[in-house]
């Protein structure tokens, strides 16, 4: 899915912003080597260097990247299941992103090679049962219409449980791991945010670009009784999946 930095941080200004309690799980420390794994453009990051680590980040989106550049920021597209990285990083940081990057093995391992020993692994993204009505919907309205529904969703939302072995077999001491529900507000909208997260998704199904808007139009007002307050503010199913492991010295 390609992603549009101007709407992003328009309509996704809540990602980074409800980041804090990870960034707390990390902390970091002033001269630490951190990787931001999947930075997207780079709010984050710019808070991890701004504690006084030296921060490297990669995100698998090109126009992302550019923006992350923009702020001064160290960050090139990579891809999180292809790290290259060896035995140079301190910590692995990762926000709202690793359910992008599909099966855990191949980045749960890159990032044990790319981490010294005794190095952290701290990061959240989404869990099981993440945004399912919203998903439920979107899948819904698409059949409905008469589009075909991708039988496999494309994020990985793990148990906790899940998680944990998958970071287990790669050789990390799970320190914590555990499944947050985490209602969240979003200011914006559910077209926006429907806009701004599942407009590929809905591609994909085979809508014609001037039909994504009635598809979005039927999903919000199916979601309306689910996710609008009694005033009429969004309120989405966030699940996350908060976790801190590290290698062995
Ligand atoms: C999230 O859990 O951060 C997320 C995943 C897919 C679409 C939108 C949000």
């Amino acid at each position: 899915m390609a992603w549009d930095p101007q709407a992003y941080a328009t309509h996704a200004a809540f990602v980074p912003a409800l980041g804090s309690a990870v960034l707390d799980l990390l902390a970091p420390k002033a001269g630490e080597r951190i990787l931001d794994l999947g930075c997207g453009d780079g709010v984050l990051t710019e808070r991890l260097v701004a504690t006084g680590a030296t921060v490297v980040g990669i995100d698998a989106d090109s126009t992302m990247v550019a923006a992350a550049v923009a702020k001064g920021l160290d960050v090139a597209v990579g891809d999180g299941r292809r790290l290259a990285f060896d035995a140079e990083f301190d910590a692995v940081f990762s926000n709202a992103a690793l359910h992008w990057m599909g099966e855990p093995a191949p980045v749960v391992a890159g990032v044990f090679r790319a981490l010294k020993p005794g190095g952290r692994f701290v990061g959240e993204f989404g869990g099981h049962g993440n945004i399912a009505a919203i998903r439920v919907a979107v899948r819904a309205v698409l059949a409905a219409r008469g589009y075909r529904v991708p039988a496999q969703e494309d994020n990985y939302y793990p148990t906790a449980e899940a998680y944990r072995a998958a970071l287990e077999a790669a050789g990390f001491v799970v320190d914590s791991c555990a499944i947050i529900p985490r209602p969240t507000p979003i200011a914006s909208g559910m077209g926006a945010w429907l806009q701004t997260f599942r407009g590929g998704f809905i591609d994909a199904a085979g809508v014609p670009p001037d039909k994504r808007g009635q598809v979005i139009e039927d999903t919000r007002a199916m979601l309306r009784p689910i996710l609008a307050d009694a005033s009429g503010n969004w309120i989405a199913d966030y699940v996350r999946l908060r976790f801190a492991a590290h290698k062995p010295e």
